[in-house]
């Protein structure tokens, strides 16, 4: 984890340039080679780089065309809406260099440079005219006369007495060699964004079309089955995730509609039903995150826990858990995780609503928790992953426990998550935050940035230790948390601030 003071501003910016997909026109360096569409003919045909500088036709003129069609489906796939993969024939022209069979590896190895990558097509094939050589096809690309070769390449050739001489070789491309972008982009209308990726749970990929591209969201949804390994049904999101459990609806655009499925997390497994419950495989960083900051024999308690992508490693890594989910789907597949991942003895498992669970389970195990001998205490964490509606759940800490207070050592610590699209996020949150307990966070809490959920909208984690002031009944509130601001002594994997706002970011 890199942790940086007031870097927002900068994390932006970083998010930014990560976000930024390079074209495939910009990505790839147009060629020398002319594309052939008619019928293929293996045969190659032999001709020496040397001499073409004679003719007028040379394949140099159209290296300054900078042909960068070549790897692009045919033309007449355009506007294509229902999958033919029989439409994507296509013969190109490849350089090739021919070797004796017997050191192909060899020259393999100093030629990985230039050695042509496409999906399903072999590097070495047989020579139609010789059964003793391989032909080495070479990436157009990059190889556009025997010049292009470098020094130590040639000198390999030379030691190896292989003549740089390149010939050419009609190569058929079917849909089987052309990847999912080269497809979507020969598709769909021209100059609109292709998609460029898409969330994987289990055998399932989460797209999340525009509205452009939904008049091929059944193509589309069909390549990334063919085109990704183990995914098996495609689905787009309708709506967006504003429904109490945070499941989204989905429309099935191929492939099997069975949303039951299996994912790994962090080394743990999860089961369930993709359409009833949330899973995000981006938040993948920020469970491992709070899981680290716990020590054996800590007590977590989730109060948002989802499937139990926080409770299982938790429980894994001998705390005691307490898990609650309103969802009772999300409930039901918690508790099926805990068995799964063999740490149902250590997950307490409830299915209330948050303030309940605060004002109930958790509360009563706090009142016992405190009140244990201090060598017997370890730390408290609630964990409170609802980021749409988490802080106002904040007030139910207030006046929760009776009696006399525990140290401030031993305060729970929260870890609240949030959205933000203020121009100083952390400050924002740590703003709302306050203003629903009534005091000023600034100073006792940290901020981290777990993910930039769409342009300028933020996801961010507040920490900080519940003030006695606000937990314990008939306390006085320290406005300010004074000469006592309980973080400002804890600081634990440089996540807790020491007087200013500190923000670590994942990015
Ligand atoms: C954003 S998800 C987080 C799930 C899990 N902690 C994770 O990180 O993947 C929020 C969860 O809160 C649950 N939820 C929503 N409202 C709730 C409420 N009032 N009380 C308890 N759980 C609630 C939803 O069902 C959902 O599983």
């Amino acid at each position: 984890m890199r942790v940086v003071w007031r870097p927002f501003i900068f994390s932006r910016r970083l998010l930014k340039v990560e976000n930024c997909n390079a074209t495939v026109s910009e990505l790839l360096i147009p060629l020398a080679w002319i594309t052939v569409t008619q019928k293929l003919r293996k045969v190659p045909d032999i001709f020496f780089w040397g001499q073409r500088k004679r003719f007028s036709t040379m394949p140099e003129i159209e290296a300054n065309k900078r042909d960068s069609e070549l790897f692009s489906p045919p033309s007449d796939v355009r506007g294509m809406m229902k999958l033919d993969r029989t439409a994507f024939k296509k013969t190109v022209t490849i350089p090739v260099l021919k070797v004796r069979k017997e050191i192909v590896s060899r020259v393999m190895r100093s030629l990985k440079r230039v050695a042509l990558q496409r999906p399903g097509i072999k590097r070495v094939i047989e020579d139609p005219e010789d059964e003793e050589n391989r032909l080495i096809m070479l990436d157009p690309y990059k190889m556009f006369t025997c010049d292009s070769f470098e020094k130590a390449e040639l000198s390999t050739l030379k030691q190896l007495n292989v003549s740089p001489q390149i010939s050419k070789y009609s190569l058929e491309l079917t849909y089987d060699n052309f990847k999912s972008e080269e497809i979507l982009r020969a598709v769909l209308p021209k100059g609109q964004d292709v998609i460029s990726g898409f969330s994987r749970v289990g055998h399932i990929a989460h797209l999340n079309l525009r509205d452009h591209q939904l008049p091929f969201r059944h193509l589309i949804g069909q390549v990334m089955i063919d085109k990704n390994p183990g995914i098996t049904s495609a689905v787009n999101k309708i709506n967006n995730i504003d429904n109490t459990y945070r499941n989204f609806q989905m429309e099935v655009l191929s492939g099997e509609e069975n949303m039951l499925t299996k994912v790994r997390e962090n080394n743990y497994t999860y089961e369930f039903d993709f359409s009833k419950v949330y899973w995000n495989p981006r938040l993948s960083t920020e469970h491992s995150r709070i899981t680290e900051l716990l020590k054996p024999g800590d007590v977590l308690f989730d109060v948002f826990a989802g499937v139990g992508p926080f409770a299982v490693p938790a429980a894994k890594k001998n705390c005691t858990v307490f898990a609650n989910d309103l969802n009772p789907e999300s409930h039901k597949w918690l508790l099926h995780n805990c068995k799964l991942n063999k740490v149902d003895k250590k997950v307490k498992v409830f299915n209330l609503d948050g303030k309940d669970f605060l004002q109930g389970p958790v509360r009563e195990e706090l009142m016992q928790q405190l009140a244990l001998p201090k060598e017997r205490k370890h730390s408290v964490h609630i964990v409170m992953n609802l980021p749409a509606k988490a802080i106002e759940f904040l007030c139910a800490f207030k006046s929760l426990l009776d009696g006399q207070p525990c140290s401030s050592d031993l305060l729970p610590i929260v870890h609240c998550y949030s959205f933000s699209k203020d121009v100083n996020p952390a400050k924002d949150v740590q703003q709302q935050a306050g203003a629903v307990l009534g005091i000023s966070l600034e100073a006792c809490s940290s901020v981290h940035l777990v993910r930039n959920v769409a342009p300028n909208k933020e996801m961010l984690c507040i920490t900080f230790q519940i003030p006695a002031s606000i937990l314990y009944k008939n306390q006085t509130i320290n406005l300010e948390y004074g000469e006592d601001p309980p973080l400002k002594r804890q600081k634990t994997d440089n996540v807790f601030s020491e007087g200013n706002t500190q923000i670590a970011s994942n990015t």
